[in-house]
């Protein structure tokens, strides 16, 4: 019988609640997050625990055929990957921030400005679609650092409670976009794994609106 490939994130933010909401779907996860791979009792599922970043590009190969994933990582790396549900958690924003003391009236101050981020294709979109031409910084993590480190003017992240960037003494300044977990689903799923998606989605609506 045919078992779905599910991805999860293997350390961070969404882990835990996506352990969660496969959990309270009736499905245990055998053995521990140590393990990149485990097996469920209960439903035909394979559980892969992967880097978030990794994440589209195994959807889109097909390596996966399903995920719990931040919207966010899909806007920045996976557009061509489609949403099955909105999960209603890890909410977050991806905005643009620069220090407590610069003098930021509007996206216009920004123009030719350095800005670190680990999001380049949503930065770039945003500033284009405003004409602002910056200089950017790829970093993969501690992006609030950057200002302070005098490796940029200004950065672009997640910001969940904010409390990042208070501790950076970084302010908001946009707000690019809100996220949240979604389920996400491989082009390249097939048919018989397609059913077993159909019967999680079913659980899924129903712990959702039980949880509201
Ligand atoms: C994430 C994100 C922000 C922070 C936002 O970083 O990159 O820095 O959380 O959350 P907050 O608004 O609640 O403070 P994380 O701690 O996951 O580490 P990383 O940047 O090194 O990936
Ligand atoms: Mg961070």
């Amino acid at each position: 019988m045919s078992k779905i490939k599910i991805a999860i994130q293997k350390s961070g933010r969404l882990n835990e609640d996506s352990v969660k909401i496969l959990k309270d779907c009736g499905i245990s996860i055998d053995n521990g997050i140590d393990q990149l791979k485990a097996e469920t009792r209960n439903f035909p599922m394979e559980v892969m625990f992967l880097r978030n970043g990794d994440i589209p590009k195994y959807l889109r190969d097909g390596v996966v055929d399903i995920a719990i994933i931040g919207e966010n990582v899909l806007i920045e790396k996976g557009k061509d990957i489609a949403i099955a549900e909105k999960l209603n958690f890890s909410k977050c924003k991806v905005s643009l921030a620069v220090p407590k003391d610069f003098n930021y009236n509007s996206i216009e101050d920004l123009q030719g400005k350095k800005i670190a981020t680990s999001y380049p294709n949503t930065v770039t979109e945003y500033l284009d679609a405003k004409g602002i031409k910056a200089d950017l910084h790829q970093i993969s993590g501690s992006v609030e650092i950057a200002p302070n480190i005098g490796l940029a003017d200004a950065i672009c992240d997640i910001v969940s409670s904010g409390s990042t960037l208070f501790k950076n003494n970084l302010k908001e300044v946009e707000v690019m976009l809100t996220s949240e977990a979604v389920l996400a689903v491989s082009p390249k799923i097939s048919e018989d794994n397609k059913k077993i998606l159909e019967k999680l989605q079913f659980r899924i609506k129903s712990v959702l609106k039980a949880r509201n």
